[in-house]
């Protein structure tokens, strides 16, 4: 049997009756995805309940960086779990490893870290470090980041979903614009490497905004969820700089972003930026729950002892799985595979949107691509209608997507960073099936 591989229409038999029986028990408040039930997945591929396979570009979402459930991380969880679940604040031998694992593949720069469980408690945390270290309290953040979806988190971010509704923000959060290559209304992306405009710009929000009381930025490399959204090149170093003359903490939040998908083992090192404090989650795991903060010992510093703890940061299990994944990163070359295939996943991508009516932008390095959609070439409105129909026809075909976007008009390329040739040109074929199909 080939795969991918679906037959008859989705959700099949048991796929239905399980979702109908999840709805039943479980608040269905998550966002839209292919009616799919998985079952089991290895490297690439997925299959669902019902046995059909899939090529999968989501990774979770941008989790799995590894592939699924690599035998290596799979055998170095299950040890760890057989011999100790949890110690709490106690070191354990494995939380030890994965520390000093994790401090050697970071930028020598970084020489501390500390494990948390959630890419959202990462980011809380360092909000927290940014006022501690400066003892200050202003927080500088951008229009369209996602950091998560508690209070800090959610307050630093400035997409709509994880607010509204919510009442008032946490006060001092100062959002200003992130520069966007293919919406550049304004100019922001213009005149590099001092984008002169754009910072100008950020010096009068300050004017107008700021109590004088900064302690520090925030920022991903690219915008994930806003839609895969990558700064011109240089303005992140820009950035960097500006904030240093400033005093100022610089935390980049490379939850999504490390781990290879960018097509280096961190995003930083693409115009080797140098932050006082990285948040990094989701591939650190590859699925495991983990997260952490690195920052530099001087910033830590300031903490004193039982400031920061979490019940389930560093156990045994989730710390067997830094130390394992980061095996397979080294010994299996996936920043080198991310680079090469992202750019040739790129390539044909592009080659579809040139025949395309609707697909107006594809955009990212790496495996971290966006497939930004849009009811007219020139106008550029966004199309978020033809998005549940790319990824239920995407999935009828055997190739797993998800969306993300300030529009809600964009599809997420980023399969496991062991996606192969084949895997690559099967699962674009179903793209470029269902692209040119698409009418309003
Ligand atoms: C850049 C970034 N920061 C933080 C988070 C929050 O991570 P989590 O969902 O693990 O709390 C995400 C999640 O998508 C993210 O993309």
């Amino acid at each position: 049997m080939s795969i991918p591989h679906v037959k008859g229409p989705l959700p099949g038999p048991k796929g239905s009756k399980l979702i109908a029986e999840w709805q039943k028990y479980e608040a269905d408040v998550t966002g839209f995805q292919a009616p799919v039930v998985w079952d089991s997945a290895k490297g690439c591929v997925v299959t669902d309940v019902d046995g059909n396979t899939y090529i999968d570009w989501t990774s979770g979402v941008l989790v799995t960086n590894v592939g699924h459930c690599h035998p290596h991380l799979v055998k170095a969880v299950q040890d760890a779990s057989a011999r100790l679940l949890n110690n709490y604040e106690c070191p354990n031998v494995e939380r030890i490893a994965a520390a000093k694992r994790l401090v050697k593949a970071l930028p020598p720069h970084l020489d501390k870290c500390f494990f948390l469980s959630t890419g959202s408690e990462a980011t809380e945390g360092a909000s927290r470090l940014m006022k501690r270290r400066t003892g200050n309290y202003e927080i500088i953040s951008f229009e369209g980041g996602f950091h998560g979806r508690t209070a800090s988190a959610a307050s630093m971010g400035g997409m709509a979903k994880p607010k509204h509704h919510y009442g008032p923000t946490i006060p001092g959060m100062i959002r200003v614009p992130f520069p966007n290559p293919y919406r550049d209304d304004y100019g922001w992306c213009k005149g590099a490497p001092q984008f002169k405009r754009y910072f100008d710009y950020l010096e009068y929000m300050l004017m107008a905004n700021s109590t004088g009381n900064l302690a520090g930025l925030i920022v991903e490399p690219y915008q994930g969820a806003a839609g895969f959204i990558f700064p011109p090149e240089g303005w992140l170093k820009r950035l960097e700089e500006w904030v240093h003359a400033k005093g100022l903490l610089f935390t980049l939040d490379e939850v999504q972003s490390s781990y290879g998908r960018t097509g280096r083992m961190w995003a930083m090192e693409h115009e080797d930026l140098k932050p006082d404090i990285v948040t990094i989650g989701k591939g650190i795991g590859s699925g495991v729950a983990v997260s952490a903060i690195a920052a530099t010992a001087d910033v830590f510093s300031c903490l004193q002892k039982g400031e920061m703890s979490s019940t389930l940061g560093g156990n045994p299990v989730a710390s067997a799985a830094v130390c394992a994944v980061l095996d397979i990163m080294e010994g299996e070359d996936l920043v080198a595979n991310s680079a090469t295939i992202g750019a040739y996943m790129k390539a044909r991508l592009k080659a579809i949107a040139r025949k395309s009516k609707h697909l107006g932008d594809v955009r990212g390095m790496g495996l971290v691509l966006g497939l930004e959609f849009v009811k007219d070439k020139k106008t550029k409105e966004p199309a978020p209608q033809l998005i549940k129909k790319v990824i239920v026809e995407c999935a009828n075909r055997g190739l797993l997507v998800g969306s993300v976007g300030m529009f809600g008009n964009v599809i997420r390329v980023a399969p496991p960073l062991v996606i192969t040739r084949p895997e690559a040109d099967a699962s674009l074929d179903i793209m470029e099936e269902v692209v040119l199909a698409l009418t309003l």
